[in-house]
This record gives C-alpha cells, structure tokens and sequence, in this order.
C-alpha cells in the first residue's frame, strides 16, 4: 500500500549524523580533496593551508553537517581554464547525448532520493514533504530540458521560408562558460535547473551554491559527474558572496545565471555593465511581494487552506510565497477569525520530525531580519494572530505570524519569512488595490479567490506578474506545466521550466545558402 511504500522510504532516509564529518571542498575538473579530522565547533583555521569552517543545521545548531573549505583565487582560475578547455567538446556533443546525460542525471536524483531528501532537512531545513517535491522538481528540471534541447538544439536547426533557391536555416550555438549561482531555499531543484539549463545548451557550468547549502550541491555536482557530465565542463566553488563577485566579474564568462535577491542582482549586472570585451548575458530570478485578493464571493474554508499553505508552507522560505492578503470588506472578520484559528493549529518544530508543519528559518541573520520586521509591525500593525512556538528548540525558528495593515506601502519590499499581511479592501477599491500591487514593481506571483469569472479575468489582465493562481494556492510551480518567473523588480525571465528559457543560453545563428 501507499503507506507501506512511504514508511519504507523513511526508514532509507539516513540519520542526520551520517553527514558529521563530511569535507565540502571545490569540484574542478572531476576532483574534490579528501580532507579529514575532527571537526571542531567555532571557526577554525589549525592543521590547513586555508580557512574552513563548521557548517551547522538551521533545524539544530548544536549539530555540525561538515566542514566547508572555501575557495580560493586559485581555484576560481583553475575553474575557468578547465570549463574553457572542456566547453569545446560539450558544445560539440549532439543535442541527443548531451540530453542523454541529463536523464542518467534525472535518474540518479531519483535513485539517491532518500539521501537527498534527508540532506534538504538536515542543511535546508526543509520538511519531509517540501524535500520530497523538491527531489522531484530537480529531476523534473533535468527531464524537462533534455526533451526541449534535444529538438531544439537539433543540428540542422529550424528550416525558415525563403526565395527559390536560397536555403536558409536558423541554429543555435552553446555560448561557452556559464556561470551559475543559486539560492539556499531550493538548494537542489533551482541549483539543479539553472546547471541543466546551461548544459543542455552546450555550455560548461562553474557552479557557485548559496553559503548556506554547500553540502547538497556538492553531493548534487557528484552526481552530475557520474551521470557522465565530462569533469571540466561542471565545476562547483563553494563559497559566499566574494566568490560569486570574482567569478561575475572573470573576463572569460560568457554568460551569468542567477537567483537570489534584487540587491545582489543589481550588484552582478552592475559588475557586467562596467567589463569591457562582449556584452554579458544575464539571467536573472529575484524576489517577490506577492498578493492575493479573496473577493466576497469566495470560499471561507478554502481561501484558509491555501492561505495557510502560500504564506507559511516552507516557513515562508519561497519567493513565490504570499505575503499580502488583501480581502474584501464583507468577508475579512470572518477570514481573519480563521485564519487566527488555523494559525493556532501549525505545529511548528525540527523539520526531520514527520509531525513538523513548519521548519526553521534558513540562519541567524534571517532570524533577526525577521524578527525586526514583527517589532516594526507592532506599531504599524495590528496582530491578528500567532502560531504557537514550542519551547526547548535549538534552531532559528520564528513562530508564524499575521498582521493587518493599513497598505502595501507601507512594507520594506520582500519580506522573506512566515509573516503574513492582510488588508481590507471596499469593493469599490478592487481596482486601485490592484494598482497598489502592479506599483510595488515586484511582479513574481499572484493569487486571486473569486467565483466571478469575469472579475477573475479582468484581474488577471490587469495585474502584473508572471505567475498568476485562481482559486488554489499560488506555490509549487510545476516545471513544463507552471513555468515560473517574474518581471520588474522580480527578474529578467525567461521563466524556468518553460519552452523560452534554453535559447537564453545560446546563441542564434542564420546560415544563409545560395543553392
Ligand atoms: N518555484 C517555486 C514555487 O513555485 C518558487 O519559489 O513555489
């Protein structure tokens, strides 16, 4: 049965101890150093020839995951001579093999599922149930770009119409190295998406992960390698901010992939605007202030489940989360008393616990960032309700929250955590609401309960966003069905997991010939 399969593929989930002691070092050209020792809490710099230091879980910070050596100049040099050199095989494998590898990789994911999911609580501090969709996302990602890389990467290109004896066909070219650098809320399915985007077309990935994740992308990289990635054309340099400014700012990237916040995407396209030699594609993925409007037409019970689930699912962690919840006059003291109850109801607690709704937050200065945010909400805000914390917990956990406030304006920008803000709405005001939304310049996600069709139309024109969710949760994208991605202050596009984002990685080319 179903539950015999699901207890089975708990009991496979290794304990968090069997990750102590494990060294994350750089991957270059297939080889990581074996390094060993007890590691010690507080930074330590004995017995080594450069800084490393104790990595530890957000869902325990008494528990050690392994010891991080950080990257060095040297090796961001030896990276991007090894992803050169191997760029010139892996542009030329055909599309077919390239996508190959991609599956063998999918496959691996998919076989390695139980360690993964165990490593997504224990580093990430993610659930059970966010893990397990997050394993799967990744292998969706790798599935999903080597069936629309095969056909589009297909060595005689597309055909396009032309005067009688002229062929001409339009074909797309890897660009060389891409330089990948991803977040610590997904740190294995965007991790995973960005390197098999940016593979599949051909081009060698030197891959920087988020400080906070290094363990899962290394683990994730090793795979890559032995689903048979040829070692030089994927390269992992962990690191933290100065390691992704160095690799930006290389002369020889051809091409920068990015998720994390506007902040440090204005800071990487900055980097890219002042270098001189070819202009530098940029992808970039950031934040949102995602709404959602409950009109009095709509289901109670229903807008409180997905409510619940987009604003504090993941504690909050997702850039797709909601975090303004604007309801209409009539039926705001009913979903507020809800919401208040439903609040009541989280069980917030270790992410490795099957019985957890509701993890930590990712580290320290999320915490405190979060925490500042609710001091300020105290005074502008009133409290509608809290989810209770129980005591005794040893990790960065904050207890889910919901304030009304007054207007969207008077937010900092994103808000990344399990804090929710509501505000009421006459019906009269919908659209001016709407343009309070579309004015915030975040345009990521949106939800919208009604059982008016055409307001759920117009709404949907009108509203600025690149993932817009009617009647259901406006979280878990699914790749290939929801691709996912914003505009404005949210991104750049394309959208991951969906038909546009692989040529973004490619250059096109028209060959023209008189026959
Ligand atoms: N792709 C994720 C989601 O849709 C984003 O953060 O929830």
């Amino acid at each position: 049965s179903a539950e015999m399969v699901r207890i089975a593929f708990l009991k496979q989930i290794p304990p968090s101890q069997a990750w102590r002691g494990v060294a994350v070092t750089p991957i270059i050209n297939g080889n990581w150093e074996i390094k060993s020792g007890p590691i010690k809490s507080g930074s330590s710099k004995s017995n080594s020839d450069r800084p490393h230091h104790p990595h530890v879980s957000p869902a325990n910070t008494g528990e050690i995951i392994a010891d991080v050596w950080d990257t060095t100049a040297d090796h961001v040099e030896a990276a991007f001579a090894a992803a050169r050199q191997s760029s010139k095989d892996w542009s030329k494998t055909p599309a077919v093999q390239r996508a190959e590898t991609l599956r063998r990789a999918a496959d691996l994911i998919e076989l390695n599922a139980p360690k993964l999911v165990g490593l997504l609580q224990h580093e990430g501090g993610k659930t059970i149930l966010d893990s397990v969709s997050e394993v799967r996302e990744a292998a969706d990602f790798c599935r999903y770009y080597a069936a629309e890389g095969e056909r589009l990467f297909a060595e005689t290109g597309i055909t396009l119409p032309g005067p009688t004896g002229e062929e001409n066909r339009l074909v797309l070219d890897a660009r060389g190295v891409f330089v990948c650098i991803s977040p610590w809320n997904f740190p294995l399915a965007i991790f995973m998406g960005q390197i098999a985007g940016a593979l599949m077309a051909g081009n060698s990935v030197i891959a920087k992960p988020a400080e906070q994740t290094p363990v899962i992308a290394f683990e994730a990289v090793r795979l890559l390698l032995d689903a048979g990635v040829p070692p030089g054309t994927i390269t992992l340099l962990p690191g933290d901010g100065r390691i992704g400014a160095a690799l930006v700012a290389h002369a020889a990237v051809d091409g920068v992939a990015f998720t994390g916040s506007v902040e440090v995407a204005r800071l990487i396209n900055r980097t890219l605007a002042a270098k001189d030699g070819p202009i530098v594609p940029f992808i970039a993925e950031t934040g949102g202030q995602n709404a959602m409007l409950v009109d009095s037409t709509a289901l109670p019970e229903q807008v409180i489940d997905d409510v619940v689930l987009s604003a504090f699912g993941s504690a909050g962690q997702r850039c797709s989360a909601l975090r303004v919840l604007c309801v209409q006059d009539e039926i705001a003291g009913e979903i507020i008393r809800l919401l208040r109850g439903a609040l009541q109801e989280l069980r917030i607690g270790d992410p490795r616990l099957v019985s957890t709704d509701v993890g930590p937050v990712i580290d320290a200065d999320a915490l405190k960032s979060l925490t500042g945010h609710v001091e300020k909400l105290r005074s502008f805000g009133k409290l509608i309700g809290e989810a209770p914390l129980p005591e005794g917990l040893a990790g960065w956990y904050l207890a889910p929250v919901a304030y009304e406030i007054d207007s969207i304006s008077r937010l900092p920008g994103e808000v990344f955590g399990p804090i929710l803000h509501v505000i009421r709405y006459a019906a009269k005001n919908r659209t001016r609401i709407i343009q309070d939304i579309n004015a915030t310049e975040y345009g990521l996600t949106f939800g919208m309960h009604s059982r008016l069709q055409h307001v759920t139309a117009e709404t949907a024109r009108q509203i600025e966003a690149g993932n817009v969710y009617i009647n259901r949760s406006m979280i878990g994208a699914v790749v290939g069905v929801q691709p996912f991605g914003g505009r404005g202050l949210s991104g750049t596009g394309p959208k991951a997991g969906g038909p546009y984002y692989l040529p973004r990685f490619a250059n096109e080319k028209t060959v023209t010939v008189n026959t």
